[in-house]
């Protein structure tokens, strides 16, 4: 037994080598910074003996210099000071070593060494340095992604949301940047919904979920379509811990669909127009001949002075009949563009006035009002006056037709200036086109009028000119309010006259 420390030589003797047997290089020091020993792994590390050490102070010793370090900031110092250990770490060449220095108190509490270790932590640091790296990279896969990507914890907090993401809801510094729930971002209910289907083995596989086409909500209300792909994120043990989302906006691709299913409508309608037209021409052609014939001897037969009342009047029938197949066969012409075509530039307003002039006093308007929206601006359009006239006055027409003797008609004009256009809209208040007519009510022939009254020729005509003129008509609108039918001019630039593009 030692008297003075009370502990049994056996206990003296572990203790004595728990020091050597450290694994970690380790230094005593006195309080004025002076190395009073070492252990084993010291003298190994640095190929020192306890001579070559003792006595020597720690900044020869550690810093390299003759001067102590008496500033608050030294180790030994705050050690001292504080009564507990402090640490920090240094670089020396590539190495990394973090050092230790911890109070050895006597048995009144007082510091009276200070036990310094050294440990190698390149190894530590260089994982560090690799996690960072890695911790980076993704950071800034994340945010330069040109999907938007949402991340929440299991309560459905936001807790990531890249560029795209924040432009994508609108989430901007600018509209006060206050999306912070997963809910915020669907119409009410979705957020749950995509929760269950996440958690919904059969759907996608285990949190896993892709949804081709949904709406989420952006901070200005608007509903957006976009493709979803979300996942929820399981720690190692297989606990969700928390949710992503990656979203697509489809609001361009919606659109270029729409526009090419809209062309592909319009190919199809001008080729199905373009082959009717060739049939009409065709028609028309053999038609006239012999009708001509017919015209020509039931006039002559009827000019004869010696017929009957009745053989008359079944002549001036014949002659009433062949005339109105003459009128179709020259309406079929125009359609079919076999008619000639003079084109001059003019003022899109007067042709809406003059033809008007020309069907105004009809008894069909009587109680049916004309309303002219007419644009103050010059429309000029390299148009046929005549054949414009006829496709103002089917579209008038018709529109009178569709309604029940009382009603308005309303012609509006104006231009486009960026597109280079010009639009005449004419809207009835009559009973609208049922929705299974509206691809037919172009082709020649489609009627829904009264069989021998009308030809069904009107709109394939208005068709086949505006094609000749290089413009369009479609129905803007319809319904039991009424329809608006809209034809669209490119329009007349004063520099075509220049290039010679435009000859009348
Ligand atoms: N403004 C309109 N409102 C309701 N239906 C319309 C309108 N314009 C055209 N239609 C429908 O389209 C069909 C075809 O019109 P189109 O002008 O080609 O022939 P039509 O008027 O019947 O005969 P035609 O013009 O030869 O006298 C009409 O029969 C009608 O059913
Ligand atoms: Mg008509």
């Amino acid at each position: 037994m030692t008297k003075d420390l009370n502990i049994s030589a056996e206990e003296m003797y572990w203790r004595l080598r728990v020091f050597d047997s450290l694994s970690y290089p380790s230094v005593i020091l006195s309080l004025d910074k002076t190395l009073i020993g070492a252990n084993k792994k010291f003298y190994e590390k640095f190929n020192l003996s306890f001579k070559e050490i003792f006595g020597r102070k720690c900044n020869h010793m550690f810093l390299f210099k003759d001067t102590p370090c008496d500033s608050e900031d030294c180790t030994i110092n705050k050690v001292i000071r504080d009564k507990k250990s402090h640490r920090f770490t240094v670089k020396h060449h590539y190495k990394w070593e973090e050092r230790v220095f911890s109070p050895i108190f006597d048995e009144t509490g007082e510091v009276t060494y200070i036990i310094g270790s050294m440990r190698d932590i390149t190894h530590t640091k260089s994982l560090e340095s690799q996690l960072h790296g890695a911790k980076e990279f993704i950071s800034r896969v994340i945010y330069s992604s040109a999907s938007a990507i949402v991340a929440a914890d299991r309560q459905g907090n936001i807790n990531l949301m890249n560029s795209m993401a924040r432009e994508l809801f609108g989430d901007t510094f600018e509209n006060g940047g206050n999306i912070k729930h997963t809910e915020q971002l669907y119409p009410p209910g979705k957020a749950k919904e995509i929760m269950q289907m996440l958690r919904n083995e059969k759907i996608g596989g285990k949190g896993k979920l892709l949804i081709p086409r949904t709406t989420i909500i952006n901070a200005s209300g608007e509903e957006v379509e976009v493709e979803m792909s979300a996942a929820i994120i399981y720690d190692e043990k297989g606990n969700e811990t928390a949710t992503m989302a990656i979203y697509n906006d489809l609001r361009d691709k919606i659109q270029v669909e729409r526009e090419l299913k809209m062309t592909q409508k319009q190919l199809a309608q001008s080729e199905k127009m373009a082959s009717l037209g060739r049939l009409a021409a065709g028609v028309a052609h053999e038609i006239n001949n012999p009708l001509t014939g017919i015209l020509f001897y039931a006039s002559l037969l009827s000019e004869r002075s010696d017929l009957d009342e009745s053989v008359s009047e079944d002549l001036g029938c014949i002659i009433e009949d062949a005339n109105r197949c003459k009128e179709i066969v020259k309406s079929l012409l125009v359609y079919s563009r076999s008619a000639d075509t003079k084109k001059n530039i003019v003022q899109l307003n007067d042709i809406v006035e003059q033809s008007l002039k020309l069907i105004r006093d009809q008894k069909k308007f009587r109680n049916i009002k004309i309303k002219k929206h007419l644009s103050d601006e010059m429309m000029l359009i390299n148009a046929d006056t005549s054949k414009l006239n006829q496709v103002v006055i089917n579209l008038v027409m018709n529109a009178v037709d569709s309604m029940d003797d009382s009603g308005a008609i309303t012609l509006t004009t104006y231009k486009e200036r960026v597109l280079n256009k010009v639009f005449l809209e004419v809207k009835d208040t009559g009973k609208g086109i049922p929705r299974e007519h509206l691809s037919k009510i172009f082709d020649p022939f489609f009627t829904t009028k009264e069989v021998g009254k009308s030809t069904g020729l009107g709109l394939s005509i208005v068709y086949g000119i505006l094609e000749e003129h290089d413009a369009t008509i479609s129905v803007k609108k319809t319904g039991d309010k009424g329809t608006t039918f809209i034809v669209e001019f490119p329009m007349y630039r004063s520099d075509q006259l220049a290039q010679g593009i435009c000859k009348a």
